[in-house]
């Protein structure tokens, strides 16, 4: 529970920091981009974990949530309605979005099966959940993973490998996901936006797209 906190406390301290790494990484961060927006569906949208809103603008996703006041204000600026809270305790009411979008905020949650059920809860009927994050057992991954003790906002994060992700996402009713993924290169030597390919094992950036289940 302290490292949850810690991790947030980097975010509300760091907030510029967070945004330079943007601008140093252009590449990485375009092929992030387009590999979520390669899964994106039509409809209205809302990012749990939406940060300064670097995907959630470009994307079209008015809608945001996140703890961190502080990444929160840059949000704003960016056009976003924000709403002050954590994944676990959406104050959203039920059945109203037709899709949900956590990116690189799955590490971050105290209870990710809590969470599941929330997005369930908000999302209509066959709503899509769309998951991106770092795939811990990728080449990347492992690069995060050794360096996390040294970087503030991922030194208490929680890498999950896709498998993972996958499985705690059936048992919580989203299943049959499809897969595609990105980032080949480490993020400061790409010097094009990266290809996306389906599946994952090789990307550092992996993106899930799945639907409600029907019976849930
Ligand atoms: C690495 S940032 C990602 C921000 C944005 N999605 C992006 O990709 O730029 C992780 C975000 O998760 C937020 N966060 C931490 N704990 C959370 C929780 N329990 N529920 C929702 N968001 C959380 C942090 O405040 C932070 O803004």
């Amino acid at each position: 529970m302290k490292n949850r906190i810690k991790s947030l406390e980097a975010f509300e301290e760091h907030t510029e920091r967070y945004e330079e790494w943007f601008a140093k990484n252009r590449f990485a961060y375009l092929s992030e981009l387009e590999g979520v927006k390669s899964l994106l569906p039509a409809g209205k949208g809302i990012e749990i974990g939406v940060g300064t809103g670097r995907f959630a603008a470009p994307l079209g996703i008015k809608f945001g949530i996140d703890p961190s006041l502080s990444m929160l204000k840059v949000a704003r600026e960016r056009k976003i309605k924000v709403i002050g809270g954590i994944g676990e305790y959406l104050p959203i009411i039920g059945n109203s979005f037709d899709y949900v979008l956590i990116t690189t905020t799955l590490c971050f949650l105290k209870n990710v099966e809590k969470t599941l059920e929330e997005i369930k809860r908000i999302l209509r009927k066959n709503g899509v959940l769309i998951l991106a994050f770092i795939d811990r057992e990728s080449f990347l991954g492992k690069v995060y993973q050794k360096k996390k003790e040294k970087n503030p906002f991922y030194k208490n994060a929680n890498f999950y490998s896709a498998n993972e992700v996958i499985k705690k996402l059936k048992k919580s009713g989203f299943a049959k996901p499809t897969i595609n993924q990105t980032l080949f290169t480490l993020p400061e030597n790409l010097q094009k936006i990266d290809d996306i390919k389906d599946s994952y094992g090789k990307g550092g950036f992996v993106i899930l797209r799945m639907r409600k289940n029907r019976e849930v």
